[in-house]
């Protein structure tokens, strides 16, 4: 069958790379790639986020499955336009994409169906939102109800850092995102990420993972989009995952249907783990990044397999075939980042790594010029193993890092370290 997968990151490198060894793959399109896809896959410029422009690319090229990388084209509507025309997509609808885009929705959610998260009120102006936090004092997390990046997220330690972010959100900083702010009580405990698939009815987790939000070793320094993960997450136990399935996923599945917004795709609980027990902090509508490379690490070319009977409802008869593996991946990432980073570095040494089922460097930000590979992002190289231990995985990945060339860029040394003695 012809494929288009969506997007443009290690993402959706990982997805390509799954896909595209799978034997029911014939031509596979990814939209709008990036140099290591272009390896992988056939690159396509698209404007992603407008539906009927991607309809009538599926059409051109007699697309039979899509795949949707990111959480913007979900917001944007894109699988509805897919699924209108009659093109099978693996996502949800944006009815059920505000599962991510709206933090006040997946509250709303959660009270109906009794998930257990933290409290929370919301508010659209700053001086109840302020008495609010002087009331129930710091810790406190506030948060931009709207997608925000990965910024709109304020985890305040005391109560002036709360009230500052009160000010800074209803004066706009975060545009539209921030004209509603969602206030919580603060979770303490270790949080995994827990990946399901969902047709709409059943409920098939695919695998858990972990990631190291920070810049710096020892999980220090500002926040980033994730500088590394692994799989699976020793925190997330069977027993826990159960709990998790039962009390948080398998409600809210079912809530969005009573309301007729039936979720398919992937749903990418965040979860906070204290005392052998789960609570949602979010949800993702998306595979994490980048989660999704250690993921698709384990999964392999069965990852397509799932995505269709996702898509065509008929995940009831599926099932994972699993290794007793362990995968990890490392970020490489411009030097700079989050802050400000150069672009056009260039990376060398690539060709000379294994690219096999236990090894490979996905691309996140990358381009081909006159024959070298160039950054062109934050995040720019995933470097990801596969190994019987998290030691042996992480080792693997680390000796890939060293035969790396790359002056321009740096990665944390400790990927895996919470998990590791
Ligand atoms: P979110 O975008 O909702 O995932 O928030 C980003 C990060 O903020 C999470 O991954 C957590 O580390 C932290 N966070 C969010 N909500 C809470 C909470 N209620 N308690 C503690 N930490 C939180
Ligand atoms: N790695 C976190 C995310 O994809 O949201």
């Amino acid at each position: 069958m012809n494929i288009l997968i969506l997007g443009s990151g290690g993402r959706e490198h990982a997805l390509a790379w799954a896909v595209s060894q799978n034997p029911k793959t014939d031509k596979l399109i990814v939209a709008p790639g990036n140099a290591g896809i272009a390896q992988v896959a056939e690159c396509a410029t698209l404007d992603i986020l407008d539906g009927a422009a991607v309809v009538a690319f599926c059409e051109e090229q007699a697309i039979d499955f899509v795949i949707v990388g990111p959480e913007a084209p979900l917001a944007a509507g894109v699988a509805d336009a897919l699924r209108e025309s009659g093109i099978l997509t693996f996502g949800p609808s944006a009815a059920a994409a505000r599962l991510e885009a709206s933090k006040g929705f997946t509250k709303e959610i959660c009270d109906a169906c009794g998930a257990p998260t933290a409290a929370w009120a919301r508010f659209t102006e700053a001086e109840p939102a302020k008495t609010y936090i002087r009331e129930k004092g710091a810790p406190i997390v506030v948060k931009a109800d709207g997608l925000a990046a990965g910024k709109g997220v304020i985890v305040a330690m005391t109560e002036a850092e709360a009230l500052a972010a009160i000010d800074e959100m209803f004066g706009g900083s975060f545009g539209a995102a921030g004209a509603e702010v969602v206030i919580e009580e603060f979770m303490a405990g270790e949080e995994a990420s827990f990946f399901v698939l969902t047709d709409g009815e059943a409920c098939l987790p695919v695998g858990s993972a972990q990631d190291h939000k920070r810049v710096g070793d020892g999980d220090t320094g500002p926040n980033t989009g994730g500088m590394g993960a692994y799989s699976p997450a020793p925190v997330l136990t069977d027993a826990i995952a159960k709990q998790a399935l039962d009390e948080i996923v398998l409600p809210t599945v079912r809530e969005m249907a009573r309301r007729g917004t039936p979720y398919q795709g992937v749903l990418y609980a965040g979860l906070m783990i204290e005392n052998g027990r789960a609570r949602l902090v979010e949800y993702n509508v998306r595979f994490g990044d980048p989660e999704c490379q250690v993921l698709m690490m384990r999964l392999g070319a069965q990852a397509l397999d799932l995505m269709l009977a996702c898509a065509e409802g008929r995940l009831r008869e599926a099932k994972v075939n699993w290794a007793d593996d362990h995968a990890l991946t490392v970020v490489m990432a411009a030097q700079g980042y989050p802050g400000d980073y150069a672009k056009g570095s260039q990376i060398r040494g690539l060709e000379e790594l294994p690219e096999d089922s236990r090894h490979m460097v996905f691309h996140a930000g990358t381009a081909a010029r006159d024959g070298q590979i160039i950054a062109t992002g934050g995040r720019v190289l995933n470097v990801t193993a596969r190994g019987m231990t998290l030691a042996e995985a992480q080792a693997e990945a680390y000796a890939m890092v060293d035969r790396i060339d790359w002056p321009g860029g740096f990665c944390r040394r400790d990927i895996g370290w919470r998990a590791l003695p």
